[in-house]
């Protein structure tokens, strides 16, 4: 497992081809997918189911060979089992009966019990076990900013106008909120490991949300305290942590920091420029727009080189979408990608 490609890479050692494996690679696009999903209403009650969990992450890895599994869960889990009241219906995205509307509701918030999570742990073992070998497994949570976010709008959303309100009405309340977030997916990260991931991934989904004095305030501290009690305990010390931040105000050189193995980049951001200051310092991952595979067998060729010739001499280097692969995009379109980028 130590010589997958993918925890060479972490490690910064060099790779002869680079791994691949992309966010969301387990969902609607597949086929595959869409035949065991049709037997679920909601989501969530999918995804606890640890064998279906187990089946459902092998289903890319199957089908493309991939250097990487991913856990099939969802970043909303967390909020879930604080009492927030989660479902996902047809058609829908996910929506909370019981959000958080007034700073009240954050005092009355249950203590976080990750046992009501064991459902996603035995997800973890199960996908483990059934997993080759040599595949290593990818744990991962939302960042406490994007899982308050998420809490707070009751759902998703265009703009996150209450979030918004939220932030400039009650900010002390906001990062009480974050602290409980942070400790819970610490508790989380942790029990993941315990259970079988060999590297964990932080999803700043709704980074975009914040100025740049925000993102800081708001968001990147909290992640960075999740990170120290991971790299400060020894159970979890030695686990790569990769930080995906979607669309930041702040530049990614800003916005990095020492507990991290890689970044994983946002389609937008130059991975040439960042690569020049990270080497021999961070992993990078990413960062082909996902929109490219709605196009030409051409041009998906032609934007996948681009992207391994600027990284050719980094050790260190993922091949990964700039953020999660769309329902519209065909399958065949992804193995165009998968076979340019092992050429
Ligand atoms: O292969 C994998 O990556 C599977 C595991 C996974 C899922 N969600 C499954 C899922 C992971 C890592 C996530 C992360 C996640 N969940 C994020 C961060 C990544 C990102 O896109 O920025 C976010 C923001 C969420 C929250 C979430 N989950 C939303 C907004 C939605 C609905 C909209 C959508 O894209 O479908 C989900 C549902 C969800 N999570 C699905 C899957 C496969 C689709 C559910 C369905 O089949 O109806």
């Amino acid at each position: 497992m130590k010589d997958s490609k993918f925890l060479r890479a972490l490690n910064l050692q060099p790779n002869t081809t680079p791994p691949v494996w992309f966010m969301r690679q387990a969902g609607r696009y597949l086929p595959e997918y869409q035949k065991i999903r049709k037997n679920y209403s909601n989501f969530l009650d999918m995804c606890k189911q640890p064998k279906t969990c187990a089946e459902l992450a092998l289903q890319p890895i199957d089908r493309f060979g991939l250097d990487a599994s991913i856990l099939f869960s969802d970043i909303l889990t967390i909020p879930d089992a604080l009492d927030l009241g989660l479902a996902f219906h047809e058609g829908e995205g996910p929506k909370f009966s019981n959000p958080i509307s007034h700073p009240q509701d954050i005092k009355k918030l249950p203590s976080f019990d990750v046992n009501n999570l064991n459902y996603v742990f035995k997800a973890v073992e199960e996908t483990r076990s059934q997993l080759p070998q040599d595949i290593p497994l990818i744990g991962f949570c939302g960042s406490p900013w994007t899982l308050a976010a998420y809490s707070i709008e009751g759902g998703g959303s265009k703009d996150f106008h209450k979030t918004k309100t939220f932030l400039r009405e009650h900010p002390d309340e906001l990062q009480d909120f974050l602290q409980i977030l942070s400790n819970a997916c610490y508790e989380y990260l942790r029990q993941q490991v315990l259970s079988g991931v060999s590297a964990l991934q932080i999803f700043d989904s709704w980074a975009d949300l914040l100025s740049d004095a925000e993102l800081e305030k708001f968001s990147l501290k909290y992640t960075r305290m999740l990170c120290k009690l991971l790299k400060e305990d020894p159970l979890t010390a030695s686990i790569p942590i990769i930080l995906f931040e979607k669309s930041p105000n702040n530049k990614v050189e800003n916005i990095i920091f020492d507990e991290i193995t890689c970044i994983s980049l946002y389609w937008k951001e130059d991975i040439e420029s960042i690569s020049k200051n990270f080497k021999d310092l961070f992993a990078i991952q990413g960062n082909l727009d996902p929109k490219v595979l709605l196009e030409s067998d051409e041009l998906i060729l032609e934007e996948t080189q681009r992207i391994c010739t600027i990284m050719k001499d980094y050790p260190g280097f993922i091949f990964n979408l700039g953020h999660g692969i769309t329902p519209n995009i065909d399958p065949e379109k992804v193995q165009v990608m998968i076979d340019a980028i092992r050429q």
